[in-house]
């Protein structure tokens, strides 16, 4: 597969869009893979991912493009918000309506470590009630390395660094050198799915009380996050929030939902 046929696939597949100094960003970003998986050229990498059908390849390639990079407790005043502000709410409705039923999806979620924050922030919000709750956080990614690595819960002690004492001492453990891992508890909390954003959602059932699709929109050009964020917005149960990333582009989040807070969105209720 020459080059260019790459960058289209990348992007119609995907949505990602590769910079346009290309060859020289996929030879520094794939030089691992190439060594691990045995291929000598990127020529050869991209024409093996051609005919690869089940496409794991291709995957696996896209995997090293973008970044997978997270922490627990990353951007802590969407967790502050969701704590003082959203769960309360939710909790609200819940009483109101008589239901048990919470739903919260980490959309482009890495490794788990933001749907595990949110996990912690539910069981530490709610308390001994939790458990009478139905409540966990779907977490997805196109990333399967790093969603296999989110169900094994084990993180190196620095992506710790931010969480509160009370989280550490409740939902982590010592788990080897230099590493912890989530409690069984709150790891049974999380569902890990391979899903891609720019595939059809309609699997989802929607009516999310909160969504995160934090820092992955910087991948995408404007028409695919339109798209994305309309499709976020349809599927946010009314009164729900979408949390992007700081640095994320809020342009299409606030054409179609109403702006909380930097990076806070909220879904009209209805009346
Ligand atoms: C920087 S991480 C963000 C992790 C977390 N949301 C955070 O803010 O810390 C970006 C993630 O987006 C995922 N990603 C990229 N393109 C995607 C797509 N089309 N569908 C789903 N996830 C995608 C990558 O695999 C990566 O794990």
């Amino acid at each position: 597969m020459e080059l260019q046929s790459f960058r289209r696939l990348a992007h119609s597949r995907f949505g990602i869009v590769l910079p346009d100094n290309a060859e020289s960003f996929l030879q520094s970003r794939l030089r691992g893979l190439m060594e691990r998986a045995g291929y000598r050229d990127l020529e050869r990498l991209l024409q093996a991912a051609e005919t690869d059908e089940g496409g794991d390849l291709f995957i696996d390639i896209v995997e090293q493009l973008s970044t997978n990079h997270s922490y627990f407790y990353r951007e802590p005043a969407h967790f502050e918000f969701l704590s003082s502000v959203a769960l309360p709410e939710i909790d609200e409705r819940l009483r109101r309506q008589r239901s048990r039923d919470i739903r919260i999806w980490s959309a482009a979620a890495a490794a788990g470590e933001e749907a595990y924050s949110i996990a912690m922030a539910m069981r530490t919000f709610f308390g001994a009630h939790y458990k009478d709750l139905d409540a966990g956080v779907l977490a997805t990614d196109i990333a399967k390395r790093s969603l296999h690595r989110g169900a094994e819960g084990v993180y190196r002690t620095e992506s710790f660094r931010h969480i509160p004492q009370h989280w550490r001492d409740s939902y982590v453990e010592p788990a080897g050198e230099d590493s912890y891992r989530v409690v069984k508890l709150v790891r049974d909390d999380v569902m890990f799915r391979w899903l891609n954003l720019i595939g059809p959602l309609s699997a989802l059932r929607g009516g999310f009380h909160v969504i995160f699709c934090r820092n992955v929109m910087i991948y995408f050009d404007g028409p695919t996050r339109e798209r994305l964020v309309q499709s976020l917005a349809r599927l946010l149960a009314p009164g729900g929030y979408l949390f992007i990333g700081h640095t994320d582009d809020a342009e299409f989040a606030r054409k179609y939902l109403d702006q909380q807070r930097p990076a806070i969105f909220r879904k009209r209720a209805e009346k």
